[in-house]
């Protein structure tokens, strides 16, 4: 049912003109995508909304456009070089590689799949009167497989930070976990694989050329600390936002764009008094939860997920995860990422990366409070919930996407009725006054049905039809999309209406209320 869901909404995607499988016509390339017509007006407006609350309206976050090529040693530093690995095994049959991790992420997951099976069975059973918490506490079946998991983390925890690789092949065989392509158990050791792309500067291929594409953007605001500081004049607490492409050599590259060997990240490093990290990383946390919920697909479709181990520079962490349509699945990690990495470039590059506390009197290593998060992941996100089939009362299905019209691609279609007595020429009109606020987006072909579900595929929120009677009052047809009921209103009024409907404002408006605590 999921799989089938995100079948539809790949098909849908690049049917649609959001995304295409990259170099298509040579038979596409592993976990590559290209962003469409459509779907790079999406990935704009998400940007858009992502910096205008980062930085357009917090006096004391900047933004950043580093290089994606950096000094090697970079990543020396970081401890990308040593640790930014993922622990593979190749089943002998298949020859087919996997992520150890992912293995037993997916059996956990099929166990929690049978204790949804027997959570709807009961609550089919017991109807309203059906207490979920209840049921999931006392019932038998589900407190096993409740056991069950726990253990399974427990091993899987502690071979984790033990970098027993040994102990993580025993459990994957300890569990029966086949190859979901041979079906056989026959696995080879557990080894670690490095992610990081590499190239070479200049013309010549040797070892002291090489450099590597970044796995993160997060390392760029890093090695400008200083000059942001020193030239922005910034007090800490602040932060330095930015976002950009960031490359990783995934082994499981799959599901669409949630995994790619090429992707966006938009992250933000706040940079804090130390010993003051734990009060910012719970700050992050709620207000980063606001962000996402203020986009109106409802809460219950979010959930925090604290890491069982966090990364080699963290000291708490934890993952936003969204309900996909394949299942919970992490969007945005939020890290408290110590001073380690100031630390460890004012180590490897012999230069001060420090702050002068006035309060203090003091200078010291500021800790940072990191939010990343995956453009590409966000855009599944508003893909995966905006994606409805709907059966209309005269039968007809639509399909349509309710994209927050702050986000949609094209926030209004001028349709003229009939290619004939002057309506394209006021249509055309209406689209010269419209365009210098709204990507619009002007048709005459087909009946005006056939339109109106085209836009209803790509989420555009209103048509505006022009019929003979705009010819005598100056009036046109408002068509809302998501109730498809319509309006009449004078053409004067439209940019004004249009504005109040696909603002950007009032989503801002949510992220900043009710915060319990102030950035400065
Ligand atoms: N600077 C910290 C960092 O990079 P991460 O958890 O590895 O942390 C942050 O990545 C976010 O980037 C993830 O939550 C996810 O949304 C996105 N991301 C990571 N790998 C990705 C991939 N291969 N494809 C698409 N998005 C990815």
């Amino acid at each position: 049912m999921a799989e089938d869901l995100l079948k539809k909404i790949i098909a849908h995607a690049k049917e649609y003109g959001f995304v295409f499988p990259s170099s298509e016509i040579y038979d596409g390339l592993g976990a590559v995508y290209d962003y469409g017509q459509n779907g790079v007006e999406l990935k704009n407006n998400i940007k858009q909304y992502w910096w205008k609350s980062m930085v357009q309206m917090h006096e004391n976050i900047v933004g950043l456009d580093s290089a994606i090529f950096m000094h090697p040693k970079i990543w020396k530093a970081s401890g990308h070089v040593d640790a930014f690995n993922d622990p593979l095994i190749d089943n002998k049959d298949s020859k087919k590689r996997y992520r150890a991790d992912v293995l037993i992420e997916d059996h956990i997951a099929k166990i929690e799949g049978k204790i949804n099976k027997e959570v709807n069975k009961a609550s089919k059973r017991f109807g309203e009167s059906f207490d979920k918490q209840q049921f999931i506490q006392t019932n038998g079946r589900v407190l096993g497989y409740q056991e069950k998991i726990d253990k399974i983390n427990e091993q899987f925890k502690s071979a984790l930070e033990n970098d027993d690789l040994a102990g993580i092949k025993n459990l994957i065989e300890e569990l029966e976990i086949a190859c979901p392509i041979s079906g056989s158990r026959n696995w080879t050791d557990v080894r670690q694989f490095n992610l990081m792309f590499s190239t070479e500067l200049g013309s010549v291929s040797d070892d002291s050329n090489k450099i590597y594409l970044r796995p993160e953007t997060a390392q760029g605001i890093f090695v400008n600390y200083i000059n942001v500081q020193k030239t922005g004049r910034m007090k800490i607490p602040f932060g330095i936002a930015q976002i950009g492409k960031a490359f990783r050599n995934e082994i499981v590259a799959r599901q669409f764009v949630f995994r790619m060997r090429e992707f966006e990240q938009m992250e933000m490093q706040f940079f804090v008094k130390p010993g003051t990290q734990k009060q910012w990383y719970d700050t992050w946390k709620e207000r980063r939860l606001k962000w996402h919920q203020a986009l109106g697909f409802g809460s219950e479709a979010y959930r925090f997920h604290d890491h069982l181990k966090p990364a080699h520079y963290a000291d708490a962490a934890c993952d936003i995860e969204f309900d996909f349509p394949m299942g919970f699945k992490e969007l945005e990690g939020i890290h408290s990422r110590t001073d380690f990495d100031l630390s460890k470039h004012e180590e490897f590059s012999g230069k001060k990366l420090q702050f002068f506390d006035p309060e203090e009197n003091k200078n010291y290593v500021p800790y940072v409070v990191e939010t990343s998060i995956g453009l590409d992941r966000t855009f599944l996100a508003v893909l995966g919930k905006s994606y409805q089939e709907e059966t209309l009362e005269d039968g007809s299905q639509r399909v349509v996407l309710k994209i927050p019209p702050f986000l949609s691609p094209i926030k209004a279609a001028i349709l003229p009725l009939v290619k004939k007595d002057g309506l394209p020429d006021i249509a055309r009109k209406i689209m010269d006054d419209l365009k210098f606020d709204f990507n619009c987006f002007y048709e005459e072909k087909d009946a005006i049905g056939k339109r109106y579900r085209r836009q209803d595929a790509i989420g555009t929120p209103f048509c505006i039809t022009v019929d003979h009677d705009t010819t005598s009052d100056n009036t046109v047809t408002l068509r809302f999309r998501d109730s498809m009921e319509q309006e009449r209103v004078s053409i004067d009024s439209l940019v004004q209406r249009i504005k109040k409907e696909t603002s950007m404002t009032e989503a801002l408006k949510k992220v900043e209320s009710n915060t319990a605590q102030a950035l400065v």
